[in-house]
C-alpha cells in the first residue's frame, strides 16, 4: 500500500510533469489526461510511468521522454525511470466531441438483403429533410457505397492539418474502405489492420463541423468488425436489415443479438424487398413475415417495409424522394429522426 509519504510524492511528480507538452497532440499532459499511472519504488528510487498518447511514434517517445527524464531524474532526483506509452484514442477529434451526431450503423449479418442501398438511400431521405448526413462504408469485405453513387476510385486528398477530406455527392459526405485499396484487391483484413483502418475512418478525416448523422455501412456478420465498431462507437444504434425470407431472418436476429450484447440500441428491423407493386396490388414475392418475425425476437420495433423496384430515374440504387419507394426512406428517415 501507498503510504502517506508516497502519496505526496506521486502528487508531486504529477505536478511536476503535467505542463509538459505532448508533440502528439500539441497540449500538455494535463490538457490530454495523458498521466495514466505513476508508480514509486522507494527501494530502487525508481519512477514508473503510463502515458497516454496518441500516436506511439519514435518521435513521441523521445520527446517526452526526454522532457520527463529531465524533470523525474534531474529536478525530483530519482534514480531511475521507466515509461510505458499507450495509444489513446483523441477523444476531441473522435467526431463526436462537443457536436451531437448521432451514429446509424447499418447491419443484417446475411449479406445481398440491401444493406448499402438502404444506407445510401437512408441518407438521401434524410439530406431531403435538411439533415446533413454522413456515409462510412466500413464493409471491408464488399464495399458497394461508391458504386451506388456512381464514385470514381481515387485516393482522397489531405487538408492542411492532414486529415483527410471526405468525398461528397448529393450533398452526402462519404468515405469509403474502397478508396484506400490497392489494385482493387478484396479487402481480407483481421483484427489490428481492420481497427486500423476504422479507427483512420473516426479519428482522421476532415467530417463537417454540422454533420448530424453519420450512417455506418457494416460488413454482413457479426465478427471482429463489429466489436471494432463498438469501441469506437459505442453511442452507435444499429438499425436491421432483413428480407422477408426465413433464411435471411434467422441471420438477422443473430446480428441483432450481437449488437444488442454490445449494447448497442436497435433502432428497429427495416424489412427490404417487402413486396411488389404491381397495378395497386402487393405481392408477396420472397414470402412474408420475415421482418416482423426478427422485430419481435429483438424487442423492438418494424419500421420500414421498402418494396422491390428500381429508382424510375433508370439509376441502379438511389431512388428519387417523390417515387412510392423515395417516399417510403423519407417515411424511415423521420421515424429515425424521431428516435434518435
Ligand atoms: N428493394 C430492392 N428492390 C430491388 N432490388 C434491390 C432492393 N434492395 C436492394 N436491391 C438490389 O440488391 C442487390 C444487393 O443490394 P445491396 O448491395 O444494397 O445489399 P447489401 O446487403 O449491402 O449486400 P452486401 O452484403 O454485398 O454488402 C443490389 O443489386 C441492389 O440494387
Ligand atoms: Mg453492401
Amino acid at each position: 500500500m501507498a503510504s502517506g509519504d508516497n502519496m505526496d510524492n506521486i502528487a508531486k511528480i504529477k505536478q511536476s510533469i503535467e505542463h509538459i507538452v505532448d508533440p502528439s497532440f500539441g497540449k500538455s499532459l494535463k490538457e490530454t489526461d495523458g498521466i495514466k499511472h505513476i508508480a514509486i519504488d522507494d527501494e530502487k528510487n525508481a519512477v514508473t510511468l503510463v502515458i497516454g498518447v496518441k500516436k506511439v511514434d519514435d518521435q513521441t517517445k523521445q520527446q517526452l521522454t526526454r522532457s520527463l527524464a529531465k524533470i523525474i531524474k534531474i529536478d525530483l532526483g530519482y534514480r531511475g525511470m521507466k515509461i510505458d506509452f499507450q495509444r489513446v484514442i483523441d477523444e476531441e477529434s473522435l467526431l463526436n466531441k462537443g457536436r451531437d451526431i448521432k451514429y446509424i450503423g447499418v447491419a443484417s449479418g446475411k449479406g445481398g438483403v440491401g444493406k448499402s442501398t438502404v444506407a445510401a438511400n437512408l441518407a438521401l431521405a434524410l439530406t431531403r429533410l435538411g439533415k446533413r448526413a454522413g456515409i462510412i462504408d466500413a464493409d471491408v469485405y464488399g464495399s458497394s457505397i461508391p458504386t451506388i453513387f456512381d464514385m470514381e476510385i481515387v485516393l482522397p486528398k489531405a487538408n492542411a492539418d492532414e486529415k483527410i477530406i471526405p468525398f461528397t455527392h448529393e450533398g452526402i459526405e462519404i468515405i469509403s474502405t474502397e478508396f484506400f485499396l490497392k489494385d482493387n484487391k478484396p479487402l481480407m483484413w483481421r483484427g489490428p489492420m481492420l481497427g486500423k483502418m476504422l479507427n483512420h475512418f473516426f479519428e482522421d478525416i476532415a467530417w463537417h463541423q454540422e454533420l448530424e448523422y453519420m450512417i455506418v455501412d457494416l460488413p454482413p456478420g457479426t465478427g471482429d468488425v463489429a466489436m471494432d465498431i463498438q469501441k469506437l462507437i459505442p453511442q452507435s444504434k444499429m438499425l436491421i436489415i432483413t428480407t422477408p425470407h426465413p433464411s435471411a431472418s434467422h441471420v438477422a436476429i443473430k446480428a441483432g443479438y450481437a449488437a444488442k450484447e454490445l449494447n448497442h440500441g436497435l433502432l428497429g428491423v427495416v424489412e427490404n424487398m417487402s413486396y411488389f407493386r404491381h397495378n395497386g396490388d402487393t405481392i408477396q414475392i420472397f414470402g412474408e413475415g420475415g421482418g416482423a418475425e426478427v422485430a419481435k425476437r429483438l424487442e423492438t420495433d418494424l419500421i420500414a417495409q421498402i418494396p422491390i423496384g428500381q429508382p424510375e430515374s433508370g439509376h441502379h440504387s438511389l431512388f428519387g424522394m417523390e417515387e412510392p419507394i423515395g417516399v417510403d426512406y423519407l417515411g424511415l428517415a423521420n421515424k429515425l429522426i424521431k428516435s434518435l
